[in-house]
């Protein structure tokens, strides 16, 4: 008969934080499903000759993440209007704590998001990623570039000081001279005849409320028909060129977030 040594209290620490860790993550599972999405997710396979190009979606995500975050601190001490909105970024890089900081992430980062999202573009382009069955994605993400530019233009004005000032006459008249919806557009940027106050507070609304919300809605179609379609293979590809077998053999399965297994909760993930 084979006795086993009870468990050290090395091994009990380590199996009760196993048990807090797993049991809010059950629970979210029980009544949702998101754990098991997101290790969808985290654990689909994707071809396996792709390489560190095929990171430069992530990058830009992440830059839109920290441009989120970033815009969420300065929009708490920013303030929109023509007497005020100045003073109050002069405020945040010199008073508040690590305003410099935040602000400077934002400013920044702006380029870094733009930056990215055209080597992404390029990419997708090099690669013909975009081609059947991708190119409602490349439309989405033909929205996304759009929408990033509109989030920079809108951004640079908020300052209200000349450069400010000045680079948006020039953008609403560029604007204003394109065929048919031109005048029109203008006069939307604007809100009115004149750039006024009322500018300043149309362009905040449409930096911080309507173009970060409809980016997040894009981003997610984005990332949903990535999952649905899968990742494309570089065009030097062997394997999607069939040159080379690929092992389809079931690879053991990953534990990831939680254990696979049946709902019980009897705390054994499943195991008989
Ligand atoms: C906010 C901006 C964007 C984000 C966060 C984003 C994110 C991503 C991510 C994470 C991927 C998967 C990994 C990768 O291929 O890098 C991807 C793939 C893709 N993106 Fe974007 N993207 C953005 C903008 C764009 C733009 C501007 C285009 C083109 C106009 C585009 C077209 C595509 C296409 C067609 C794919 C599928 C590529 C494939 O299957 O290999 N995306 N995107």
């Amino acid at each position: 008969m084979v006795t086993r040594r009870p468990p050290s209290r090395a091994e009990v620490r380590r199996e009760r934080m196993q048990q807090a860790v797993n049991f809010p993550l059950d629970w979210l599972e029980e009544r949702s499903g998101l754990v098991g999405g997101v290790k969808y997710f985290l654990f689909r396979k994707v071809p396996g000759d792709i390489n560190w190009m095929q990171t430069l979606g992530s990058a830009t995500l992440t830059a839109f993440i920290v441009q989120a975050v970033t815009g969420v601190i300065l929009a708490m001490y920013y303030k929109p209007t023509p007497t005020d909105a100045y003073s109050s970024i002069q405020n945040i890089t010199d008073h508040v704590t690590m305003g410099w900081l935040v602000r400077g992430m934002h400013k920044w980062g702006a380029s870094v998001f733009i930056i990215l999202m055209f080597m992404h573009m390029g990419r997708v382009f090099l690669f013909g990623a975009y081609k059947y069955p991708r190119e409602l994605n490349w439309i989405v993400g033909v929205l996304l570039l759009a929408m990033g530019m509109m989030e920079g233009f809108t951004g640079y004005l908020l300052p209200w000081d000349q450069t400010a000032y000045w680079a948006s006459v020039v953008g609403i008249n560029l604007n204003g001279t394109a065929p048919f919806l031109g005048p029109w557009l203008a006069q939307f940027l604007r809100s009115g005849q004149e750039i006024s106050a009322d500018t300043l507070t149309r362009f905040y609304s449409l930096h911080m409320l309507v173009l970060p919300g409809a980016i997040g809605g894009l981003i997610a179609l984005h990332l949903y028909l990535i999952i649905r379609l899968g990742v494309t293979s570089p065009p030097w590809s062997k394997e999607a060129a069939g040159e080379v077998q690929v092992d389809e053999a079931p690879r053991e399965l990953r534990a990831g977030l939680t254990r696979p297994g049946s709902r019980g909760g009897n705390g054994d993930g499943g195991a008989a």
